[in-house]
């Protein structure tokens, strides 16, 4: 797919309802690919249950029951260099289109084991102002409603009252907004559910 196909509906969905979706953003044989790399690499023991704050770091299984694994750019298999490489494609795109003097990206994996969720938050630490947009890439084949694990997104309606949109971790599907003004949620996940999450930050 042409490169604009996939970029400008996320920067496009983010300026007209807060939060942007692409699906396709990664091809079936590269989610498959990219999942398969996740699975291998935890099942070496690199992954960690996830913390919450980046400063005291406390696991809070009430909280968020994901496991993790930050990825190494340096160190990147080759299923991950293509979703590295995209993401900096992006970043250039938005750069290009938005000004918003976006930098680097940070990525992690993430893992739910089946009855874990992240209740709701914001991404943005007070103590991290880089995170500029949030992006989550899932990798997840076959995903039924049933399944769970939605993300709720949660936005201003109308006379102050909230709205709750949600969506569904479908496979290549990447959905981004600005970290720093959506607070969302993962619903609990009744199969196990793969995703990468990342942060586009500024200098
Ligand atoms: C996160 C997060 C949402 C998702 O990792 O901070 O909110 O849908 N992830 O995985
Ligand atoms: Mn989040």
């Amino acid at each position: 797919m042409e490169e604009n196909a996939i970029f400008e509906p996320l920067i496009d969905g983010i300026l007209t309802k807060g939060y942007g979706i692409a699906d396709g953003f990664l091809s079936a044989g590269e989610v498959t690919a990219l999942a398969q790399q996740l699975r291998d690499r935890r099942a070496g023991g690199q992954f960690k249950a996830a913390a919450i704050g980046n400063q005291q770091v406390t696991i809070e299984k009430q909280i968020r029951g994901d496991e993790i694994l930050w990825l190494d750019e340096a160190n990147a298999a080759p299923a991950e260099k293509v979703y590295l490489d995209r993401i900096n494609e992006f970043i250039q795109y938005v750069n290009r289109t938005c000004y918003l003097g976006l930098q680097d990206a940070e990525v992690h994996y993430a893992l739910y084991p089946p009855g874990t969720f992240y209740k709701r938050h914001l991404d943005r630490f007070k103590t991290d102002s880089r995170r500029k947009l949030s992006v989550i890439c899932y990798l997840n084949t076959d995903w039924q409603e049933a399944d769970g694990g939605q993300l709720a997104i949660y936005l201003p309606g109308e006379d102050g009252t909230e709205r709750v949109d949600t969506v569904m971790p479908v496979g290549g599907r990447l959905v981004c907004f600005e970290s720093d003004r959506l607070e969302h949620e993962v619903l609990p996940a009744n199969r196990e559910r793969l995703s990468v999450t990342g942060w586009l930050r500024t200098r």
